[in-house]
């Protein structure tokens, strides 16, 4: 399947960080507090050590930015990604948000050092290709693994080699926000059904690691964990998209349009007007969108 060109991801240029930043406030309210604190109860510091974190696929940072300030503790952080712009864009949005917060941070020759309260988080960014090079991660270094918003884009052969390093080194892994297929719009037209079909289809092309598993991921990385001798709890962390977020449901809806039209060419006049009547819900307020979502928690037994 041809990629479609949209909002969320060019692949000639990877994802924006302006996409990753409008999606940041509804990851945040969407994760599961619970399994964010088992993550947390699970993680092992080293006598005397900051705890110590890998982030795959890193982006701009959010994952950072939703779990060091619940974790605590002094932390060192690894946020890996491939794509140089984002990886810039770590230091500026982690700088940024850490002003805002009135906590000190400098950046100590590439390594991010932030002074919250009694905490001191330290972080860096690691330009790795993670199709190719995902067994380069130094997972021995690390307490905890924590990925959001990517294994959706990844095969089963690649959970196949994350599962393998994990089951070598036995690591928590706390991996959020991967879709699991849902859509849901609110009020319901009769041409959502085969937009969401078209949507299912798009999320399993290829993103650079083969195949991707789409909304099959968590479910996928929570059976072959099992097989690892991990105990793995699985928790809905589904967007709820209101009138609060018009800018986001004009983008999902522009989005979803882009893909239906690739898919299905010859039925323009229906996504035309689909698109057209969305985006008149959502400037009077009546739209809203529920975008299905999984975290899973993986523990060593
Ligand atoms: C949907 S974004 C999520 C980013 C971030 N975790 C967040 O939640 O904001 C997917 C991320 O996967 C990264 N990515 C995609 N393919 C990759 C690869 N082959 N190696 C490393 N990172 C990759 C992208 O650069 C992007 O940052």
């Amino acid at each position: 399947m041809t990629e479609p060109k949209n909002t969320e991801r060019d692949p000639a240029e990877g994802f924006s960080a302006d996409w990753l930043r409008l999606r940041e406030p509804l990851d945040l309210a969407a994760r599961s507090e619970a399994l964010a604190q088992g993550f947390k109860s699970a993680l092992k510091p080293r006598e005397g050590q900051a705890l110590r974190l890998i982030d795959l696929a890193a982006g701009a940072g959010a994952n950072f930015r939703a779990l060091a300030p619940l974790l605590q503790a002094d932390q060192e952080w690894l946020l890996v990604d491939h794509d140089p712009l984002l990886l810039q864009a770590q230091r500026e949005e982690i700088s940024n948000w850490a002003r805002q917060h009135g906590w000190r941070c400098v950046d100590e020759g590439g390594v991010l050092s932030i002074e919250a309260g009694n905490a001191r988080w330290q972080v860096r960014g690691q330009q790795l290709d993670l199709a190719r090079d995902l067994e380069r991660i130094d997972l021995p270094w690390c307490d905890g693994l924590v990925t959001t918003a990517f294994l959706d884009l990844v095969s089963s052969a690649w959970l196949d080699r994350l599962c393998a390093l994990l089951a070598a080194v036995p690591r928590p892994l706390l991996a959020t926000l991967s879709v699991d297929g849902r859509r849901t719009w609110h009020p319901a037209l009769a041409a959502d059904e085969f937009i969401g079909e078209a949507f299912v289809a798009h999320q399993a092309g290829d993103k650079g690691f083969g195949e991707s598993l789409g909304g099959q991921a968590a479910a996928s990385l929570a059976e072959k964990l099992g097989a690892h001798a991990y105990r793995v709890s699985v928790q809905p962390s589904d967007w709820r998209i209101g009138a609060a977020h018009g800018e986001m449901l004009l983008t999902m809806a522009r989005e979803a349009a882009t893909v239906a039209l690739e898919v299905n060419p010859s039925r323009e006049a229906s996504v035309s007007a689909w698109q057209a009547e969305r985006s008149a819900q959502a400037a009077r307020g009546d739209l809203s969108l529920v975008v299905g979502h999984l975290d899973l928690l993986g523990v060593p037994v």
